[in-house]
């Protein structure tokens, strides 16, 4: 199976950006751990990060037309985004939303999702843990072990 990781804004700052909420971890170092874990499973990993709306649009069209799944930390247009909610529908992709803080724990214009309807769960809080748990449960979807 094949799995697009795409990742939106200041993502690109990891390890610098507020380390209190986001950790020491830069983004290069989640997607090595991330490869290391997709070539255990079998899974052919795409890794992508971008600051602009339209090309996380873009982005989720190619993993359609690619046949992938998508793990997608959609970072600050989780909250704001149509477009990419309507990118993540109409590419019929598979996909599940990713953070690294608890957003439910955090100021109430994070509470709100946009793309969370059209993505099949969500996994939020544990850091760059939720890479890899993101992974494993889409890889699960993907290969129909899951309902
Ligand atoms: C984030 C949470 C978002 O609210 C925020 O805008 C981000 C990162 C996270 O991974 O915790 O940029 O998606």
């Amino acid at each position: 199976i094949a799995i697009h990781c795409l990742n939106g804004p200041n993502l690109n700052l990891l390890g610098r950006r507020e380390p209190g909420i986001y950790g020491a971890a830069t983004l290069a170092e989640i997607e090595r751990s991330l490869q290391d874990h997709a070539a255990r499973l079998d899974i052919a990993l795409t890794f992508r990060q971008t600051n602009h709306e339209g090309e996380l649009v873009t982005f989720v069209q190619e993993a359609g037309a690619a046949g992938a799944g998508v793990l997608i930390n959609a970072a600050a247009y989780t909250h704001t985004s149509i477009a990419l909610r309507d990118a993540i529908k109409g590419a019929g992709v598979t996909a599940v939303e990713i953070h690294l803080s608890n957003v439910h724990a955090r100021e109430e214009f994070r509470h709100v999702s946009r793309i969370a309807p059209v993505c099949a769960g969500v996994i939020s809080g544990f850091g760059p843990h939720s890479y890899i748990v993101g992974l494993d449960a889409l890889a699960h979807l993907l290969r129909g072990q899951l309902p």
